[in-house]
């Protein structure tokens, strides 16, 4: 698809993916403050976007260097000159250490582990040309998916810092549990825990004689841990879109989300429903948080996607509502940064008018 630069979203050829320009710069404006005020480092995770030039943004807003899920988007990232990289999973496998330590010449590089064992995959290719990796141990605060209980995570970092190879830099938590909380108190108390219970673990390895520089959390519901007293980092993603999940739990409003669907109505079968040429290709089956209710929302109308096939988008059509063939709707999604992966480039609008084409370049690099 090349939309026409300067023309109105009529000429694109849909499904497309849109980002609001103007939404996208005040939402990466806005963390930016934020993080600013609370006086951390704000290390945005690209993994939402994937893409450079929305990296750059976030780099002239403040931004200290980037998290990334993968090796793979590491790579792409750094390839697009950024120099200060934190792959924020439990990376293991010797072939991904000989990419981490080709890397190690061109940026600032850390990598989460939650194992000796694992940590040691990545370490023996440093060791053996006498460099050393950083690492950054991996608390789990609750969510109960990776990460070290905070218990034990002094008897952890102490066998991770004695591997050499490797070097101890701080610890780090994503609480993505605060995505199932379901009252805007519930996800600001899973805020506030994610950040002192990460703060209690790096507190406890500096009485351990263990230097601990970095202690870093991060999730766009629960961006306010970035605030507790011992906090030096924040790795918000999903911030820079926003999408339907953000409000139901109340992080935004609809006028905060940058990325929509446009979808062109193909097939009005029957009264009560109407199909879209956008399916889960395009919007990703990801369920609605905290609780499910459709695939996508059409934005302005009360009207939601209730079924999904790869290529249709099953529409309930609500009370009062009509919908006609031919017509183009837009389409906010559940899962913003799933819909980004899906997709090799979206679409940069001021309104109606077409301003850039941001390529999605570290999609799929799930390696
Ligand atoms: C380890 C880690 N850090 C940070 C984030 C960013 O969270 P969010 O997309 O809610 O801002 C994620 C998201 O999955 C994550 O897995």
């Amino acid at each position: 698809m090349i939309p026409a630069i300067g023309r109105t979203i009529d000429d694109l050829s849909t499904p497309a993916v849109l980002v609001d320009l103007d939404v996208l710069e005040s939402n990466v404006g806005r963390m930016a403050a934020r993080a600013r005020d609370a006086g951390v480092r704000l290390r945005p995770h690209a993994k939402t976007h994937k893409c450079p030039e929305i990296a750059r943004l976030q780099r002239a807003a403040g931004a200290w260097g980037l998290s990334v899920a993968k090796v793979g988007e590491a790579e792409v990232f750094a390839d697009a000159g950024f120099d200060d990289l934190f792959v924020a999973f439990p990376v293991v496998g010797e072939d991904k250490g000989r990419r981490l330590l080709s890397l190690a010449d061109r940026a600032r590089l850390a990598v989460g582990t939650d194992s000796v064992e694992g940590a040691r995959t990545l370490a023996r290719p440093f060791r053996d040309v006498g460099r050393s990796l950083d690492v950054v141990l991996k608390v789990d605060v609750g969510y109960g998916r990776v990460g070290v209980l905070p218990e034990q995570a002094l008897d952890l970092a102490r066998r991770v810092g004695a591997v050499p190879g490797l070097h101890l830099r701080g610890v780090f938590t994503h609480a993505g549990h605060g995505y199932l909380a379901d009252t805007r108190a519930g996800v600001e108390e899973v805020a506030r825990l994610e950040g002192e219970r990460l703060a209690a673990v790096s507190a406890e390895l500096r009485a351990g004689g263990l230097p601990v520089e970095e202690v870093s959390v991060g999730s766009t519901p629960t961006a306010a841990a970035m605030r507790v007293s011992g906090v030096t980092e924040c790795r918000p993603g999903n911030y820079v879109f926003h999408d339907a999940s953000q409000v139901a739990l109340g992080t935004c409003s609809v006028a905060d989300c940058a990325l929509t669907i446009l979808a062109t109505v193909v097939s009005v079968p029957g009264a009560g429903r109407a199909v879209l040429d956008a399916g889960s290709k395009t919007l990703s089956s990801d369920p609605l948080r905290p609780r499910p209710g459709g695939y996508g929302q059409v934005l302005g109308r009360a009207s939601r996607v209730e079924k999904l096939s790869e290529e249709h988008g099953v529409l309930e059509v609500a009370e009062g509502e009509v919908f006609r063939v031919g017509e183009r709707v837009r389409i906010l999604p559940n899962h913003a940064c799933a819909v980004a992966n899906l997709h090799d480039c979206l679409v940069g609008v001021s309104g109606d008018r077409v301003e850039a084409l941001l390529e999605v370049a570290a999609r799929g690099k799930v390696r």
